[in-house]
């Protein structure tokens, strides 16, 4: 059964603490932030530093770039000089030409062969992959083809026995490409460069062995781009497998706990909801996180709290990406006193206005809890999480707690207004 709670425990919320709790929504505070340095920050370079092809240069320029970007200044010069490279940084900080761009610069458009290979997890991204690299590309002559699932095998077969015309990049998913390596059909063994965009996804066990098979095909001394938003043990153990003498670049702040007071509620399934509404009543909430393991159970439990007039919002994977961003920003902005959320984070909560973050259902790894209730050390605020812990989750409590060397101690009765 995938209720959130049965029923019948709602209605044992008495009018009186249900006003109470009304009486405290006030709007929260405008959130003054101001843009983060990882946009910001540079050190002042410019990208006729890096000594580039002119014909590089022009493509660029002629995108409208002026200068690089923060991880643009931290991994070009040691990719164009050849480094495999982990780079961890935020998407919307310039990561695509982080990888475009040394790859283009090694390019030698006079050789006929597959010399770059972009991986990346979706169609989507790499169409938009492709469309930068042959907009900076322009003056060079690349041929950039697109190879993922989901589309002809045919035509991609077709193109790459295109004589007129030889591939020199490839931007693909993992399973086409490898299906066209295997057969033949595209010709890795000289392919000296790989890029994996959003690398924690490709990384992760659904994709790691297909880029284990791929690189099989490539050239042995390869150079290798990794580039993520967070590094989950899968990175880290790629890493340590493939990426002996890589450079390391970290574009962002560490999560920190620091300053986030980490109670636990031990109870019964049934009694979240009921738990949740007292909680709500009591506390000093500005905005708050509720976080639920799976889709349905975030809707069950934003229309629970929106059927008592509650102002709620809603997030989850199945929602288109737009509708989400959309959602999200709005209660960044401070509409809506509530949040309900699945795991989407890969970045700890950003969100000044936010002092209350709520494992409804208790995550089930470290790394999980940490994006959870985490903040970047920038900020420095105070905040509580409360974690509603089942039988079912003391172990994971354990676990998580041995890990992030943290300890929970129970929720007391009054919580001391000064510690969010
Ligand atoms: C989510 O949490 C509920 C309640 O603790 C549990 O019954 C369910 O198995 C969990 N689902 C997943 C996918 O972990
Ligand atoms: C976000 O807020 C705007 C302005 O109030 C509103 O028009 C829009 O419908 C909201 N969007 C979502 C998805 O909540």
């Amino acid at each position: 059964m995938d209720t959130v709670a049965q029923q019948d425990n709602t209605n044992k919320i008495d009018a009186q603490s249900k006003d109470d709790w009304k009486s405290k929504v006030n709007k929260p505070a405008p959130d003054l932030r101001p843009k983060t340095t990882d946009v910001t920050a540079t050190k002042g370079t410019d990208f006729e530093d890096y000594g580039l092809k002119i014909e590089l240069l022009r493509g660029i320029v002629e995108k409208g770039w002026d200068k690089p970007s923060p991880v643009q200044e931290e991994t070009i010069p040691l990719t164009i000089a050849g480094s495999s490279i982990i780079a961890r940084a935020k998407n919307g900080t310039g990561k695509t030409a982080s990888f475009v761009i040394p790859i283009l610069e090694q390019l030698d458009t006079t050789k006929n062969f597959i010399q770059s290979l972009i991986l990346v997890p979706t169609r989507e991204l790499a169409l938009q992959v492709s469309s930068v690299a042959k907009e900076l590309g322009k003056y060079l002559n690349v041929n950039v083809m697109v190879s993922t699932g989901g589309t002809s095998f045919k035509e991609d077969v077709l193109r790459l026995q295109n004589k007129e015309s030889p591939v020199h990049i490839i931007v693909a998913t993992p399973g086409r490409i490898l299906d066209l390596a295997k057969k033949n059909i595209a010709n890795l063994s000289q392919c000296q460069i790989i890029a994996l965009d959003e690398a924690d996804k490709l990384l992760s066990q659904d994709f790691v062995l297909i880029i284990e098979e791929i690189l099989e095909f490539l050239k042995k001394d390869r150079q290798i781009m990794l580039f993520s938003a967070t590094f989950p043990n899968s990175v880290k153990q790629f890493k340590e497998k493939h990426m002996a003498d890589c450079k390391t670049v970290n574009m962002m702040d560490e999560l920190t706990l620091k300053g986030v007071t980490q109670y636990y509620a031990y109870l019964e399934e049934k009694l979240k909801v009921q738990c949740l509404n007292h909680l709500a009543a009591k506390l000093q909430i500005n905005q708050a996180i509720i976080f639920c393991n799976s889709t349905k159970r975030v809707e069950l439990l934003a229309n629970k709290i929106i059927e008592q007039g509650y102002s709620c919002f809603y997030i989850h994977a199945k929602m288109e990406q737009h509708h989400r961003n959309k959602v999200f920003h709005n209660f960044t902005q401070g509409q809506g006193r509530f949040l309900v959320s699945s795991d989407l984070f890969t970045r700890g909560i950003d969100v000044q206005t936010v002092n209350v973050v709520i494992n409804f259902d208790f995550p089930k790894n470290s790394e999980t809890y940490l994006h959870r209730i985490g903040r970047s050390g920038r900020f420095g605020h105070l905040g509580l999480a409360i974690n509603f812990i089942t039988d079912e989750d003391k172990d994971n409590l354990i676990k998580i707690e041995h890990e992030l060397d943290i300890q929970m101690l129970p929720i007391p009765k009054e919580i001391d207004r000064n510690l969010y």
